[in-house]
Order: structure tokens, then sequence, then C-alpha cells
């Protein structure tokens, strides 16, 4: 009767433990799966031009309009010299806009009082007529200004985190959390065999020897070889866990954010400034390297900014962590190293080299090549190098290990549409493994020779 009853409650616990180890295996490859959509969710992500807004619009042709046209006056969702653009359909009959777009000197000549509002209210600031655009030209910029602002990427975006989207795919946070809580089980079961073994015995009529003071923890603990043993695996797991990655990491710089000579920030400008990041790293496009803008290219813009706008001001970038005065200095700074004089708006001539902390690199043995990627395989700086719109201070977003380059080789499609370099290698290449998509890899990019000289 009673050793029924204990064999009942021993395959209970059994059936117990299974059914928390299932759910738990479901949960981590739930995450798994979680995260490898994000993943595919961040690839797809930056342009989101095929979204066409409500006006019907072709939102990609009017990205081009709006920055060959309106961007020096209009950003999307800031007001700069011309009022934000994000939501003026909302505000505005689409007829009103085609005529002010047309020719807004005319409207405000007429009296329409809407149009003398906003020129009034945008200080008597004459906006360019564009009497050339078609109806259908508003249409695609009307599209493009309307497309809701993209949020921020969920993913963790802590320097030294990024890697995990690029890493073996589980983070470390799951297997640490795996791992405390096979103890937590071990403890939870030794507690409930203890339990039952005693039943048993006060069952069976065993006398169980009393002890009369309670021995120490420890001593109980380093008495118990079971215990003992458990934990002794238990650390090495753990230690050789540990020591695996801290030997992988050797020489990875992941995360890399040294203090450069001035605070530049890419949040501010390719972020808030929408300043594309070929205006300053012009040659990723065309060469092996992206290269550093000098500082000519700085002083394009610079010449005018000599302060940052003050935080009362919608435009203003300053946080709470950085000041406007400290922004100030160092734009200070850049008219100290190019020897400007914004006194007199000329230069001194006295030019101090600035010496820029360079991040990313390679080792020699390695060879990389931005156009290849950038122009040929289409590939967005991002996806490297991570949300640089965001970053205040630049810093080494992926691992720029050779597993992190083959990884992508052999999960990014090479893009063959018109590119008539591709097409016969393509028709070969596919016939030979069958599919109708290649991947770098199939292309030939995991051969040793192309990344090592
Ligand atoms: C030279 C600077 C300048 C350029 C270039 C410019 N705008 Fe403007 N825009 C303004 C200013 C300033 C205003 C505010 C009204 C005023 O002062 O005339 C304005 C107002 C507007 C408005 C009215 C906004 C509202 O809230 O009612 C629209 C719409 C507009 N612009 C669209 C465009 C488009 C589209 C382009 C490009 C094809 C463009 N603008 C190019 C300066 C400019
Ligand atoms: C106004 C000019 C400007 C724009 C626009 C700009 N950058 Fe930069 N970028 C710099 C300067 C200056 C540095 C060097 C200082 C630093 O590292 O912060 C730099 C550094 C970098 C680095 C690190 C280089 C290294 O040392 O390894 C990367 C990567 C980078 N930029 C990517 C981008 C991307 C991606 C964009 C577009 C989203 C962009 N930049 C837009 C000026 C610019
Ligand atoms: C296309 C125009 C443009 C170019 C090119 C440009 N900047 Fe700026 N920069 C701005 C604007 C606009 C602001 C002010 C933003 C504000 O008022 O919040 C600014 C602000 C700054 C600031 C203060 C905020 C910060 O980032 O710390 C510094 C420093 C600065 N720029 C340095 C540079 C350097 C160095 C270069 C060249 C590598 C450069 N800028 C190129 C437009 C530009
Ligand atoms: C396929 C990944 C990838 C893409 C896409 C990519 N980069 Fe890079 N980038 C790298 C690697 C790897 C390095 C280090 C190169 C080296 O050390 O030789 C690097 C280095 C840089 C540097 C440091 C200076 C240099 O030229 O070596 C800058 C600046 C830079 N990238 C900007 C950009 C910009 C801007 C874009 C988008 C137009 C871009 N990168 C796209 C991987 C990428
Ligand atoms: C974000 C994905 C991605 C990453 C990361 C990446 N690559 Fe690539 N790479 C590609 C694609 C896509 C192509 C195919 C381009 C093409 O030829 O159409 C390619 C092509 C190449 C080629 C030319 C191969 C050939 O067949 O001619 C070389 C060399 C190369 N990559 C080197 C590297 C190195 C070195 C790294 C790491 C530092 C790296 N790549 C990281 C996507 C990537
Ligand atoms: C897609 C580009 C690419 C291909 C293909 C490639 N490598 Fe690498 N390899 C790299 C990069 C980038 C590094 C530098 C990694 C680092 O600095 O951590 C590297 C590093 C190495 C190292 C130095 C050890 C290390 O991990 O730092 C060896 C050895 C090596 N590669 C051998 C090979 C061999 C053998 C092949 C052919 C089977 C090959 N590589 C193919 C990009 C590549």
């Amino acid at each position: 009767m009673e050793k029924v009853n204990t064999r009942h409650s021993i395959s209970r616990i059994l059936l117990l433990l299974l059914v928390v180890l299932f759910s738990f295996s479901q949960n981590l490859i739930a995450q798994e799966e979680a995260a490898s959509a994000e993943q595919e969710q961040s690839a797809e992500g930056g342009d989101q031009e095929a979204a066409v807004a409500a006006t019907g619009g072709d939102a990609a042709a009017g990205k081009e309009l709006f920055n060959s046209l309106c961007a020096s006056c209009h950003k999307r969702y800031k007001r700069s010299t011309g009022p934000a653009l994000n939501g003026v359909t909302d505000r505005r009959e689409t007829d009103w806009l085609y005529r002010w777009i047309k020719n807004s000197q005319a409207m405000i000549a007429e009296g329409d009082p809407e149009a003398v509002a906003i020129y009034e209210e945008f200080n008597q600031t004459a906006m360019t007529p564009f009497p050339q655009l078609s109806n259908e030209d508003i249409d695609n910029i009307l599209a493009y200004v309307e497309q809701p602002k993209p949020e921020p990427q969920a993913q963790a975006q802590i320097p030294g985190d990024g890697g995990k989207s690029s890493g073996s795919g589980v983070s470390n946070d799951i297997i640490l959390g795996v791992l405390a809580f096979v103890l937590l089980l071990l403890i939870v079961v030794l507690v409930l065999v203890n339990k039952t073994l005693n039943r048993f015995a006060t069952a069976s009529g065993v006398e169980l020897p009393v002890t009369e003071k309670r021995k120490p923890i420890w001593k109980a603990f380093v008495e118990n070889q079971f215990l003992v043993l458990v934990t002794s695996v238990f650390l090495l797991l753990a230690g050789g866990y540990f020591a695996y990655g801290y030997l992988m990491q050797v020489g990875v710089d992941q995360g890399y954010q040294p203090v450069q000579p001035i605070h530049y920030s890419h949040r501010i400008h390719a972020g808030d400034n929408e300043i594309d990041c070929k205006y300053c790293h012009s040659s990723a496009r065309v060469s092996k390297t992206s290269g550093i803008p000098s500082l000519n290219v700085c002083m394009n813009c610079h010449k005018s900014i000599s302060e940052v706008a003050d935080a009362s001001n919608p435009n203003s970038s300053v946080t709470e962590e950085y000041s406007k005065e400290f922004y100030d200095g160092e734009i200070q700074k850049l008219y100290e190293a190019t020897g400007w004089d914004p006194a007199t708006q000329s230069y001194t001539g006295e030019t101090k080299p600035v010496k820029w902390v360079r991040i990313h690199n390679l080792p020699d043995f390695a060879y990389f090549n931005h156009s290849q990627h950038v122009s040929v395989a289409g590939v967005a700086c991002q996806e490297c190098h991570g949300p640089v719109e965001e970053m205040e201070v630049m810093y080494q977003y992926s691992p720029l290990t050779m597993g992190w380059c083959i990884n992508c080789h052999r999960e990014t499609n090479v893009k063959m549409e018109g590119n008539e370099y591709y097409e016969k290698i393509h028709d070969e290449l596919s016939k030979k493994y069958g599919v109708e998509t290649l991947t770098a890899a199939q292309m030939g990019a995991l051969e040793c020779g192309k990344c090592h000289y």
C-alpha cells in the first residue's frame, strides 16, 4: 500500500520535470526564431520606399525630387527653414498644395488667408516657386513626406552588445538563464528525493537517527558526495563556457569606442539632419575604402553654422548629457583646426590636422572592399555598421571576424536583376545548384583567396 504511494509521487515528479523541460525548450526555440525574424526585419528595414501613402504617389520617385528640390529648406519630421512637411496633407487641401508648391508667392499676393498666415509665421521667407512640377510629381513628393517616421529599432544598441544579431544566435543571457535554471531544478529534485526517502523510511519503520545539534551547512554539503559532484560538474561547465567565450574574443574589438579629437556626432549629422552617409564617406561607392572626410567637407556647412540651436528650439539636438556649450566648443575646435576665423569670415592660414582615431580595422592579411558590397551587392551601411544615425559617439557594431563575413555570404542572395555582368554566370550556376537565387557563397565568396592575399 505505502509502496504504491511512493512510486506514484516519484513518477509524478518525473512527469512534472518533463513538462517543465519541454516547455522551456519550446521557449528557447521560439526565442531563437524571434531573434532571427528580427534580424531579417532589420535587414529589410532602412528604406521603406515601397510604402505608398494615401495620396497614391510613388514615394521612391518623390524622395529624389524632395532631396534635390526641397531638402535645402524642408525636413520631413522637423521644422527647418520651412515647416516640417510630414502631416501637411492633413493640414491642407490637395489643390491648395498643388497651387502653393507651383507658386506660393502668387497665392500670397492674391491674399489667400492660409497662405498669408504661414508666410507671416515664417517671417516672410519666400519659398522658391516650382512651376515645372506636374501634379503627379507633387503627389510623389507628398507620398514621400507622408511616410511615417521610422521607429528606432528595438534591437539592443549598447556598444558590444550589437553582436547578438551576428553572433551564435543564442545570447549569453539565455545560456546563463538555462544554467541557473538547471541548478535550481537540481536543488528542487534533491529536496523532493530527500523527502520521499524519509517518508519511505518512516513507512517501513526504519528509525532515523536524530541528531541533537544541526550540522553547519557547509559541513553537510562537504559530506554529501552527490552534491559535491553535481556542483563541481556545474562549475566545470560554467568555467569552460566562460573560458571559451573569452578566448574567442581575443582580437575582436566589437564595441570599440575611442574618444575622438572632435566630438563629432553621427546622431546629429546623419540622424537629425539626415545628411547622406555618402556626402562625407564619398568613396564607399567606388573604392575599397570609405575614407574619413577632409575638414573642407565639414566647412561647406560650418562656415555658416558656428553653434548648435539652443534647447528651446524644436530643431535642437542638445540632450541632457551634452549641453549647447559643449557642442559649440566642439565646433570651435573645428575652426581652430581649419584656421577659420568666424569674426572675419576668412581663413587665417594656421591649420592643425585632426587625427581621427581609426575604429574599424581588419588585419593586413584580410581583404575587404566597400564598393563590392555597397554598389555591387547593394548592402546598406547599417547592416555592417549598425544604427549609425543613432550613435552619438561612433563604435564598432559588428565583430568583423571571419565567421561574421562567411555567415553573411552564406545567407545573402546576390542581386542579379538588371546586372549584365551576372546574367551568364547566373544561368550556369543556377543550373549547377538547381536553384533560382544564388547566395554570395555559391558565387564563390567562400574561397580563401577572395579575402586573403
Ligand atoms: C528656399 C527654401 C524653400 C524651398 C527650396 C522649398 N520650400 Fe516649401 N516652404 C518654405 C518656407 C519658408 C515655407 C513657409 C511659408 C513661407 O514663408 O513662404 C514653406 C512652406 C511650404 C509648404 C506649406 C506647409 C504648410 O504647413 O502649410 C509646403 C507644402 C511646402 N513648403 C512644400 C515644398 C516642397 C514640396 C518643396 C520642394 C518641391 C519646397 N517646399 C521647397 C521654404 C522652401
Ligand atoms: C558630415 C559628415 C559625415 C556623415 C554624413 C557621416 N559620417 Fe561617418 N564619419 C564622419 C567622421 C568625421 C568620422 C570620424 C570620427 C568618428 O569616428 O566619429 C566618421 C566615422 C565613421 C565610421 C567609423 C570609421 C572608423 O574609424 O572605423 C563609420 C563606420 C561611419 N562613419 C559610417 C557612417 C555611416 C554609415 C553614415 C550614414 C548613416 C555616416 N558615417 C555619415 C563623418 C560623417
Ligand atoms: C551638410 C552640413 C554639415 C556638414 C557637412 C557637417 N556638419 Fe557639423 N553640423 C551641422 C549642423 C546643421 C549642426 C547643428 C545641429 C544643431 O543645431 O542641433 C552641426 C553640428 C556640429 C557639431 C556640434 C554637435 C556635435 O556633433 O558634436 C560639431 C562638433 C560638428 N558639427 C562637426 C562637424 C565636422 C567635424 C564635420 C566634418 C566631418 C561636419 N560637422 C560636417 C551640419 C553639417
Ligand atoms: C559588408 C559590410 C560593410 C558595409 C555594407 C559597409 N561597411 Fe564600412 N567597413 C566594413 C569593414 C569590414 C571595415 C574595415 C575595413 C578595413 O579595415 O579594411 C569598414 C570600414 C569603414 C570605415 C573606416 C575607414 C575605411 O574606409 O576603412 C568607414 C568610414 C566606413 N566603413 C563607412 C561605411 C559607409 C559610409 C558605408 C555605407 C555606404 C559602409 N561603410 C558599408 C564593412 C562594411
Ligand atoms: C551583410 C552581408 C555581408 C557581410 C557582413 C560581408 N559580405 Fe562580402 N559580400 C556580400 C555579398 C552579398 C557579396 C556578393 C557581391 C556580388 O559580387 O554581387 C559579397 C562579396 C564579397 C567578395 C567578392 C566575392 C567574389 O565572388 O568576388 C569579397 C572578397 C567579400 N565579399 C569579402 C568580405 C569580407 C572580407 C567580409 C568581412 C570583413 C565580408 N565580405 C562581409 C555580403 C557580405
Ligand atoms: C569572406 C571572407 C573570408 C574568406 C572566404 C576566408 N577568410 Fe579567413 N579571415 C577573414 C577575415 C576578415 C579574418 C580576420 C578575422 C579577425 O581579425 O578576427 C580572417 C582570418 C583568418 C585566419 C587567422 C585566424 C583568425 O581567425 O583570426 C586564418 C588562419 C584564416 N582566416 C584562414 C582562412 C582559410 C583557410 C580560408 C579558406 C577556407 C579563409 N580564411 C577564407 C575573411 C575570410
